[in-house]
């Protein structure tokens, strides 16, 4: 495994009380392979990232347990210098809002030029030569030309691109992008979705895509891991969840997907609203939104059941879900 996240648990201290942002969380991802973390907006998803990256704002958020084994290292017993340098040369992030990840006040061919001079001691030169390069390998068009314009010359999708480059530059063995394409119009989206797959089977990276979208994982990742208040609750192979999800949580964001095969058909919405993570429903905190939920769903919470192999759901009627 190229990254194995285990047990994580990180809190935030509040007016409200502790909200467990993170609480027990495992995922894994090998080089070469798409890893998607789902789930709607609050669960943990970003801040789990930010804890594998190291650049959770400490305080407030507190990484109180776990492990991010990286390449065999435990990254949370790094110092701070060993670890900045991991993120800088062997772990990329792309971040949804591209505007504001930049520098507004560089040029962007300056920007990817400053990695290869200062990560990898360029003369200025041939540097530039290496942004020219870059740009055209995400394909932007007429990259030569643009090396000296500022982030703010660009579209949303070029910028976007810019940022995968960025992120490329020092050829990392993992890239988490964060909503990379939450901020695009829908063409624009799938473009961008496309040209990161290709180029992180290219490079044979791992990478861990986080996004509230099923519509757009479904061609490129291998994996998916579903995130409900803080916890994994369905882990499985790509294509098992699309086949048959084994927790409702799963069910309630597929059937929320537009699908051009059932057009014109009502599209769900799994009711109610994600909790408050300092005040988490006790035993499945997906109980007061679930269809299946009954009396021992208020009172136990599942753990992470084993539905085969590779997969895992973290609902105690997983069976019957499977079934439908
Ligand atoms: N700066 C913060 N201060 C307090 N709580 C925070 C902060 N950032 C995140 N949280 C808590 O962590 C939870 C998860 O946030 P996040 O990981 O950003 O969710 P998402 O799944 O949308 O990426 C939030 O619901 C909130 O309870
Ligand atoms: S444990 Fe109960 S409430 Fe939770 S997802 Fe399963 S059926 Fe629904
Ligand atoms: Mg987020």
């Amino acid at each position: 495994m190229l990254l194995e996240v285990r047990d994580l648990h990180v809190e935030f201290h509040t007016r409200d009380g502790v909200a467990k942002a993170v609480d027990g969380v495992g995922y894994g991802v090998d080089a070469g392979e798409t890893l998607a973390v789902l789930g709607e907006s609050g669960s943990g998803k970003s801040v789990t990232a930010q804890a594998v990256m190291g650049i959770l704002d400490t305080p407030p958020g507190r990484i109180t347990g776990g492990e991010v084994l990286f390449q065999g290292r435990d990254l949370l017993k790094l110092k701070e210098e060993e670890r900045r340098r991991v993120r800088g040369a062997e772990m990329a992030m792309i971040f949804q809002d591209a505007l504001s990840s930049l520098n507004p006040v560089l040029s962007v061919g300056d920007q990817l030029a400053e990695m290869f001079t200062v990560h990898r001691g360029m003369s200025r030169r041939d540097a530039r030569a290496k942004a020219v390069e870059l740009m055209d390998r995400v394909r932007i068009p007429a990259a030569r030309e643009r090396v000296g314009q500022y982030p703010h010359q660009f579209s949303g999708g070029m910028r976007q691109r810019i940022m995968i480059a960025m992120a490329l530059a020092l050829e990392p063995a993992l890239i988490i992008a964060d909503e990379p394409t939450t901020a695009l119009d829908v063409t624009v989206q799938a473009q961008v979705m496309e040209l990161l797959s290709e180029l992180q089977r290219e490079y044979d990276m791992g990478l861990i895509l986080i996004t509230h979208d099923l519509g757009v994982v479904a061609d490129v990742a291998d994996r998916i891991a579903v995130m409900y208040a803080g916890r994994i609750v369905e882990s499985a192979p790509v294509h098992d969840i699309y086949k048959a999800p084994a927790h409702p949580y799963t069910r309630g964001l597929l059937d929320s997907v537009p699908r051009l095969d059932l057009k014109g058909r009502e599209l769900y919405a799994i009711k109610g609203l994600p909790p408050n993570l300092t005040h988490v429903p006790p035993g499945c905190a997906f109980h007061p939104r679930c269809p299946l939920a009954r009396d021992v769903c208020r009172t136990d919470e599942p753990p992470l059941y084993e539905v085969s192999p590779t997969r895992g759901s973290a609902c105690h009627f997983w069976r019957e879900c499977l079934n439908g």
